[in-house]
């Protein structure tokens, strides 16, 4: 265990807008670890952004694009993993993920991922809009609770929400 806490990568995982890449980037500063986000990584392995994998390849085509990240970033150490907000509910990816770290959900509220989610371009799945972030919010936020080693509020500020993560560490 006392090995796992000082060279097990800190997974942050939960929904969209919950603040995995804010308060990961932070994090990372605090304890000097690299950070590493899996959405950047896929990109920069595929040379375009998630909306035009989402558009060339289906999200299938991208599960299957997370799917490797996980495998892969699970195998490197000492890291603070931003994972990307489908990627635990993929049973294998969440076991991989944690046999590698320990899973830590921002517990965020839906009126706080929805505010931050606000007029945002950038995620396929909400491009519908209407009631697609309700029901995905509903659908996963009971796996997530289910898969992650820890649970940490995370309405608060990113400097809060960090402090919080340090402290379910501890
Ligand atoms: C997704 C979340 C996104 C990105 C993709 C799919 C999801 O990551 O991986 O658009 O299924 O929730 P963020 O949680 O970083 O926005």
């Amino acid at each position: 265990l006392e090995m796992k806490k000082k060279f097990g990568n800190l997974v942050l995982c939960g929904f969209m807008g919950s603040g995995k890449t804010t308060v990961g980037r932070l994090l990372a500063e605090q304890t000097g670890r690299r950070f590493l986000d899996m959405d950047q990584w896929i990109e920069e392995k595929e040379g375009c952004s998630v909306a035009q994998i989402f558009t060339k390849r289906g999200e299938s085509g991208f599960r299957a694009l997370e799917r490797e990240a996980a495998c892969e970033l699970s195998r490197k150490t000492g890291l603070v993993i931003a994972a990307g907000g489908g990627a635990l509910l993929d049973p294998e990816n969440a076991r991989a993920l944690r046999s590698g770290g320990t899973v830590i959900l921002l517990d965020a509220s839906l009126n706080a991922v929805r505010s931050r989610l606000e007029g945002d371009r950038t995620r396929p799945l909400l491009r519908d809009g209407g009631g697609e972030l309700e029901r995905l919010y509903g659908a996963r936020l009971p796996v997530y609770r289910e898969r992650a080693d820890v649970a940490v509020p995370a309405d608060g500020s990113p400097e809060e929400t960090a402090r919080l993560v340090l402290k379910a560490l501890e």
